[in-house]
């Protein structure tokens, strides 16, 4: 059921949360400023108190902010695919992801100079753009799955030559069928002398995926992060399958995305990575995101570069957000700080009210494990 504190209630009337109470009181109710009253009381109270109740449900509130239909078939243009790296623990996924950018973040940030953002965009030999996705590991994938954010495009699964198929390998490949995104392997680590690439294979094969070289339609690669072998292959592949993927959207319309992490920066206030998928960001531009909402001061993209703008499967760092928002949160532009403020205020409600809700359950299950 509906409800709201009384705090809550009086803030959105602009009434004092002491007037709430004495009026509650008068029609017999006790009260304390945190309690929780159902939405009808709340609307004889606002109405009471000479206030016009429009009561919305999440439906109204989130409308028309996401998914809704591309314009003209006209203004679909073709867009990068997106692509997340995943595999088990010391397979390699991050030394590829350094391999294919070419530039060696741990060296680089010794020198304290270069900002890693979480998403990067490289060039494929055959000329096309390919978005990257560095996820922190399977539990954000899961997470942003949850919140109904699908970001990726393709799965790129890393196994060790040298390690085989070990349970997280098995785990990446459930969430990629489970997210219904393809699947390229890439069979990591050739240059160590007990590689067997072979052996990975014919393990793939428990789990249903069959490579190409055992009659089967997946791609794979043997690649060396170290040795930075079979990386321009492995792009190729990747545009090849974007190709067959056919992505197109419309770059015309205002922008859609997705948060791929965030932080409060000590000089720039907070920070959000954000996935623009659809769509074209700009500064001035007003997003929300979860339950933060701002006015675009400066985009950045991944070479730490400021850009007039941001379109489809480019990853950029958004400057002017009022507060943090999640990695998951997903991104709209609206048209104004009023429409900004309503979604926000909203979610932020919506929050607080699962906390406490957590928080009593969580409390009681404490209680009962100490009889
Ligand atoms: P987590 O993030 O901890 O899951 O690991 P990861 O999959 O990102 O692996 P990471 O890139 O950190 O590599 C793990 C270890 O394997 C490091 O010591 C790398 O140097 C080594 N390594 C990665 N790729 C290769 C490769 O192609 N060949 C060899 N010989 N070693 C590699
Ligand atoms: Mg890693």
């Amino acid at each position: 059921p509906e409800t709201i504190t009384i705090q809550e209630l009086a803030n959105r009337m602009s009434e004092r949360g002491v007037d709430v109470i004495r009026l509650l009181m008068k029609q017999g109710q006790m009260h304390k400023i945190t309690d929780v009253i159902d939405a009808d009381t709340a609307q004889l109270v606002a109405e009471e108190l000479g206030h016009t109740v429009r009561r919305v449900a999440e439906s109204d509130v989130e409308e028309g902010l996401f998914d809704t239909p591309d314009m003209d078939a006209e203004n679909l243009v073709s867009r990068p695919p997106v692509v997340t790296i995943m595999g088990h623990v010391d397979h390699g996924k991050t030394s590829l992801l350094d391999a294919i950018r070419q530039t060696n973040v741990v060296s680089g940030e010794a020198g304290g100079i270069t900002q890693h953002i979480g998403a990067y965009q490289v060039t494929s030999p055959l000329g096309g753009k390919i978005t990257f996705i560095d996820t922190p590991g399977h539990a954000a994938f899961t997470a942003m799955r949850a919140r109904g954010a699908k970001v990726t495009d393709i799965v790129v699964l890393v196994v060790a030559a040298d390690d085989g198929v070990m349970p997280q390998t098995a785990e990446a490949v459930a969430h990629a069928k489970a997210a219904g995104v393809p699947l390229i392997v890439a069979v990591n680590k050739i240059d160590k002398p007990n590689a067997d690439p072979q052996r990975v294979r014919t393990e793939l094969l428990q789990h249903e995926i069959v490579v190409e070289s055992l009659g089967g339609d997946t791609l794979e690669f043997e690649v060396s992060a170290l040795k930075r072998t079979g990386l321009e292959t492995l792009l190729e592949g990747l545009q090849l399958q974007a190709e067959i993927l056919d992505l197109r959207v419309d770059a015309g319309r205002s922008a859609e995305g997705t948060v791929i992490e965030a932080k409060l920066d000590r000089g720039r206030g907070p920070v959000a990575t954000v996935l623009v998928q659809r769509g074209t960001l700009r500064p001035g531009d007003i997003v929300v995101a979860g339950a933060e909402f701002g006015r675009v001061r400066a985009l950045v993209n991944d070479q730490g570069g400021m850009v007039k703008e941001a379109g489809p499967s480019v990853p950029v760092e958004v400057l002017g957000f009022n507060g943090t928002p999640e990695a998951g949160d997903r991104v709209a532009v609206v048209e104004s700080e009023a429409r900004a403020r309503e979604i926000t205020e909203y979610r932020s409600r919506v929050k607080r009210e699962r906390q406490a809700a957590r928080g009593g359950a969580a409390a009681g299950r404490t209680l009962a494990e100490m009889m």
